[in-house]
Formats: structure tokens, sequence, C-alpha cells
């Protein structure tokens, strides 16, 4: 007998859990900030309706209806299909490898937080002491021991949880670590916004700027966001519906993820930029000049706007870090999920035997993370995997079910179950809009 959830909450909050990672933290909010600032909704609402409930809808019926991982369910529905999901599954494995790293510094980060540990100069002490950054990819400095410790301890958290399964591994974990999150991100907010110098960071982060939105790579950010962020087309979402009973209504699960996640993007980007306005005030420049983009946003810019709070930057340093590792934590094990899933279903593998199978060679790739090169090649896998990687996985499934396969077959199998139907417009959104949009994407990036 296949493995289920416990309970339908049990697995909205996994999905959620999935969704809800790194990407909406440091990423959304200087997506948008970057691209047109409020202005950025717009394209990103227009994202979220064309592609990402769409999908979301797509990929929970497929795992449900087809109770496979994603190479598995999509070989159902087609045998020449099961291609796209083994790409699928070697771009969660890739994500894998470095989205690990992250962790694998912010759990660092939590304990540097207690006493501001990176002193007065906290980019010097990120790449210099803490990573020990080399000039170049292939130069990799030996292995930084600093990052040993949080290294064994991200690693055993994660056996663990694996090892344990679906319902007592993977939903006992999120059970735990989304309330955690969601306190953490509550007291950041409530204390980023009542500090002078909130407004100008939001007014960054929010107001907008129109002619952003004839910029066609305004839209290329906004869907690529979303792809990343709902965790669509890199096969985790496949595999986690594939664990659901058959009476699961999935539309209704899709708008509760969709609506979280971006709920939560949106909590994030209040709280981080309410406080880099206060910081941007103390040192009397523009937000425009404090706001670092990804890595430097978690690592640099936090730590020196935690330092400059008026009282207790231990505790919300605390807070902050601790938002972080869970919401990575539980996309880590949503991704890992993915792989083990396709192995245990292809091989008729032991859930335990897939999991050691997946896991080894993803420990013994990660350890290039913690060499001296750890970030630059971080850098070029991120950059490669998130703007052409998911993209086109994502544009190539919706090519693949609603041209070569009976879109309206699965539109009757999300509806079958569900409170609210979806209609017709489902169909002609991913059968034109979404494959135009997403093509039109994809051919910018390359370009
Ligand atoms: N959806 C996950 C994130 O946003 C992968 O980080």
């Amino acid at each position: 007998m296949r493995e289920q959830w416990n309970s339908k909450l049990g697995f909205l909050l996994a999905a959620i859990g999935s969704a809800v990672g790194l990407g909406n933290i440091w990423r959304f909010p200087y997506v948008a900030a970057e691209n047109g600032g409020g202005a950025f909704m717009i394209p990103y609402f227009v994202a979220i309706l064309t592609a990402g409930i769409p999908i979301l809808i797509l990929e929970y019926t497929i795992g449900k209806t087809y109770r496979g991982s994603a190479p598995v369910s999509l070989g159902r529905i087609n045998p020449k299909f099961e291609l796209l999901g083994w790409a699928q599954v070697m771009v969660a494995f890739v994500i894998t490898v470095y989205y690990f790293a992250v962790i694998v510094w912010v759990v660092s980060y939590i304990g540097f937080a207690f006493s501001s540990a990176w002193g007065a100069d906290p980019a010097g002490f990120f790449f210099g002491e803490y990573l020990g950054l080399t000039d170049s990819p292939l130069h990799l400095g030996g292995i930084q021991t600093n990052l040993l410790i949080p290294f064994v301890i991200v690693w055993v958290i994660t056996f663990i949880v694996m090892y344990r399964g679906i319902s007592k591994g993977i939903e006992l974990a999120c059970k735990i670590a989304l309330p955690i999150l969601l306190v953490c991100m509550l007291i950041l907010v409530v204390r980023g916004i009542t500090l002078p110098g909130a407004a100008d960071g939001l007014d960054y982060l929010f107001s907008p700027d129109w002619s952003a939105l004839a910029d066609g790579k305004v839209w290329v950010a906004a869907y690529g966001q979303i792809f990343f962020s709902l965790s669509i087309a890199f096969a985790i979402m496949i595999a986690y519906s594939s664990y659901l009973p058959k009476k699961t209504d999935v539309v209704n699960s899709a708008f509760i993820t969709a609506t979280a996640n971006h709920g939560f993007e949106v909590l994030a980007g209040i709280g981080v930029f309410s406080i880099l306005g206060y910081m941007a005030l103390q040192q009397g420049v523009g937000v425009a000049d404090v706001a670092g983009a990804g890595v430097g946003l978690a690592f640099i810019t936090f730590p020196t706007a935690i330092d400059a709070l008026p009282g207790m930057n231990g505790f919300f340093g605390v807070c902050f870090f601790l938002a972080l590792f869970t919401a990575g934590i539980t996309s880590f094990i949503s991704i890992i999920q993915a792989v083990v899933s396709g192995m245990q279903d292809k091989f008729g593998m032991a859930h335990k035997k897939a999991v050691t199978v997946v896991l080894v060679p993803a420990f013994l790739l990660s350890i290039f993370f913690v060499t001296g090169a750890g970030l630059l090649i971080l850098d070029i896998v991120d950059e490669f995997i998130n703007k052409v990687g998911i993209t086109a996985c994502g544009l190539i499934e919706i090519v693949l079910i609603a041209w070569f396969f009976r879109p309206e077959e699965i539109r009757k199998a999300a509806n079958e179950f569900s409170n609210f139907s979806i209609g017709k417009w489902w169909t002609y959104t991913l059968k034109f809009l979404t494959v135009v949009i997403l093509g039109i994407s994809l051919i910018i990036t390359i370009v």
C-alpha cells in the first residue's frame, strides 16, 4: 500500500512548507523591489493566475490520479513523457545539493546572531572569515572546518526526517516548523513596522513603477519567481500529491497553497523592507543603497540591520535566521522527496533504501559547498537552474499535457471531488496563454 498523509491538513502543511522557502524570504523581496516595486505585483498576480494556480491544480491532479512520482505519473499518462519526469527529478536533485548549503549557513548564523559574531564588518566576515571565499569556482581552497558542525547537524536532521517517511517524518516536521516560522515572521513584522523609517522601506518595496510593466524582463522575473516559489515543475508537487487519498479536493488545495505562499511572501517583504528602511534612515542613505540582493540580503544586509536595531538585537537576529531555517528545511525535505519517490516508484525500492540511494550522493556532492568555492559554484548553478531549467521543465510539461494529451480529462479528474469546479478557462489558459508567455520568457532569458 502506498503511504498516505495523515490528513488533508497534513498534506496542506507539507505543500505550504514546500512552497514557503528560502525563495520567499530572501528572493521575493528583492526581486519585487528590483522589478518595479509595487508594479511587480501585477505581473506577479498574472503569473500566479495564469501559471501558478493552473499548474498547481495540474500537478496535484496528476499526482493524485496516477499515484506516482513525476516520472512514473507522467509515464503512466504516456510512456514517452517519463523522460520529462526524470528531467524534473534531475533539477530537484541539483537544487537539493545547493539549497542544502544555504541552510548550513543559516544554522551557523542562528548561532552567530546571539552575539552578533559577525562584528563590525558583516560582508568581510561572511565572505572572508566564514566562507573563506576563493577567487574562482575552480579553486576550491580546502574544506572550511567551521562549516562542519552545521553541515553535520543539517544532514542528521534531514536523514532522520526522511527515514521516518511521509506522515511520521515530513508531515510531522512541517507541523512543528511552520508555526515556529509564522511566529518568528510576525515578530519581525511587528518590530519592523513600528520602527522609524519603516514607511520608506515599504515605499521602496510597494510604490509602483508603472514603466516596468512594459519591460519583458520584469515578466520573466515574475514567472521565474512563481515556479520556484510554488515548487512547481520540478517534481515536488506531483510526488507530494501522489500520497493523497483519492477523494481529496485538489482545486481548493491549490488555491490554499498559492494563497498561503503569496501571503507569506508579502509578509516577509514587509518585515524585511521595514527593517531595511529603518537602517537606511540610521545611515542617512536611500533604501536602494542598502537593499542587497540574494545571499547578500540574508547574510550581510540583514546582520547589519540587526545591529542597527535599538534593542534586543540578538533576539530579533535569532528570529530572522530561525525563520529562514524553518522555511528552508521544510522546502529542502520536499525537494529530496521528489527524488526519493522517483527512485522508489520506478525501481520498487524500499523507502529507506531509496532515501539512502539519494542522500549519500547528495551528501558527497554537498561537500563542494563547504569549500571556499561554495558560494561561487552555487551562484552559477542557481542562475542556470532557476532561469532555464525550471521554466523549460514547466513549459514542456504544459505543452505535453495540453497539446499531446487530453487536458479536459485532467480537468474532469480535478473537478471530481472538488467543491468548486474549474471551468474550461483552465484548459484554454494552459493551452494558449501560459504556453505563449512561458515560451517568450524562455526565449528572452536565453537571448
Ligand atoms: N519553494 C521553495 C522556495 O521558495 C523551493 O524556496
